[in-house]
């Protein structure tokens, strides 16, 4: 994970989206091409968010000074707070008052660096406000000049109305939701939030089994709260990333090295919740790869900055530069699926690629913390 190879004075051929050739400067074929002259910058894959809640109604900043002045993020939710509250307003908006808010967020991503974005639903928790959701990031998807993966997350939390009832709620996403979902092909992946105080490894492997029928792969939230079951759950059902891991143990790690599910550390909302960070020394150590993703949501994570998300990664998940950048690039494209296309500078893939400012080593770009050092994104679908 800690190998990045590089070039100097080199370029980049791109024709119809597609890298067609790269290498040294005096190797370039004499064509006639656009020369952008790219002097002490550098030029990297365009990053990859592989878990965002890019759709929501509001901020809730109530809720950052709720727990300024001491209650826990488990505490608010607890009360009908947290993601319980980001439903309530998303009830009253209108799919198009949804998707200005949801383009304006996904550009700001854009322009931060990032190519591909995995949006999920998950604040409706009804049936008709959870397809809305699936439906504003299917038009997010057609408009968007990146690569959008839908993950449906009707399994976010439980309405009120069911907090004696889980079955009750179960059997809408079930029988009400998924057939939608299939019909109007609005999701490519399924998660379900497994963790203390949201669903059981049994409420979760119910919807999964279910989901996976209709042809939905898991990505799954756990290990956020407890040492849960998340994970083992996640491998069982082949899942493409397991992701939060805060709480994870040696049968934890033990399971995912029998396993292609990769695990996916989320240090904005473990700074963002004063939470503990992933140890991702430790899972890198046991030989195990790791993605890295913003987790871009109002409650939890409100930043779609992944540099920032670099930073954080080396200073606080221990992880180095390099490691980080390929978290951030070929294994985020890999927990969405599209490690094929995207995630590297590689002949054949699309050509989603950003121009740096100007660093004389790499290791400078998430020392320099909480900036944006994109000065220029290509991007291709
Ligand atoms: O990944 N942990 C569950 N879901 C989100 C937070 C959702 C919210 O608080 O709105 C997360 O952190
Ligand atoms: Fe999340």
């Amino acid at each position: 994970m800690d190998a990045v190879e590089s070039l100097q004075n080199a370029f980049v051929l791109v024709q119809d989206g597609i890298i067609v050739n790269y290498g040294e400067m005096n190797k370039c074929p004499n064509i006639d091409i656009e020369i952008i002259d790219l002097k002490d910058k550098w030029v990297l894959p365009a990053f990859v968010d592989s878990h965002t809640h890019l759709v929501f109604a509001a901020p809730r900043h109530n809720e950052y000074v709720m727990r300024i002045k001491g209650k826990t993020y488990a505490e608010i939710a607890a009360e009908g707070g947290g993601i319980l509250n980001s439903a309530k307003k998303l009830h009253t908006l209108s799919e198009d008052q949804l998707f200005d808010m949801a383009l304006k967020y996904a550009n700001q991503a854009i322009l931060n660096g990032t190519a591909a974005l995995e949006i999920k639903s998950g604040y409706g928790l009804t049936t008709e406000s959870e397809i809305k959701m699936l439906r504003v990031i299917k038009r997010l998807k057609s408009v968007l000049p990146i690569t959008v993966k839908s993950t449906f997350l009707g399994a976010h939390a439980f309405p009120i109305e069911f907090k004696n009832n889980h079955q009750a709620y179960i059997d809408i996403i079930i029988n009400e939701m998924l057939p939608i979902i299939a019909k109007e092909d609005l999701a490519d992946f399924i998660d379900v939030f497994c963790d203390e105080g949201f669903y059981s490894v049994e409420e979760t492997k119910q919807i999964l089994d279910a989901a996976i029928q209709i042809g939905l792969k898991p990505k799954i939230h756990g290990n956020e709260l407890g040492l849960t079951g998340g994970v083992q759950v996640a491998v069982e059902f082949n899942a493409l990333s397991v992701d939060h891991l805060e709480h994870i143990g040696d049968e934890e790690i033990d399971c995912l090295k029998r396993s292609k599910t990769m695990p996916v550390a989320l240090p904005g909302s473990s700074f963002f919740l004063k939470i503990p960070y992933t140890p991702a020394r430790k899972i890198i150590d046991s030989g195990l790869p790791i993605a890295l993703a913003s987790d871009f949501n109002p409650g939890s994570s409100p930043n779609c900055n992944l540099w920032f998300i670099w930073s954080l990664a080396c200073l606080y998940n221990g992880m180095t530069p390099t490691e980080a950048l390929n978290a951030l690039t070929i294994n985020a494209a890999n927990a969405m699926g599209i490690s094929d296309t995207h995630g590297s500078v590689t002949i054949g893939k699309k050509a989603n690629l950003m121009v740096t400012k100007a660093f004389e080593h790499i290791n400078e770009m998430p020392y320099w913390f909480t900036q944006n050092h994109t000065e220029r994104i290509f991007t291709s679908k």
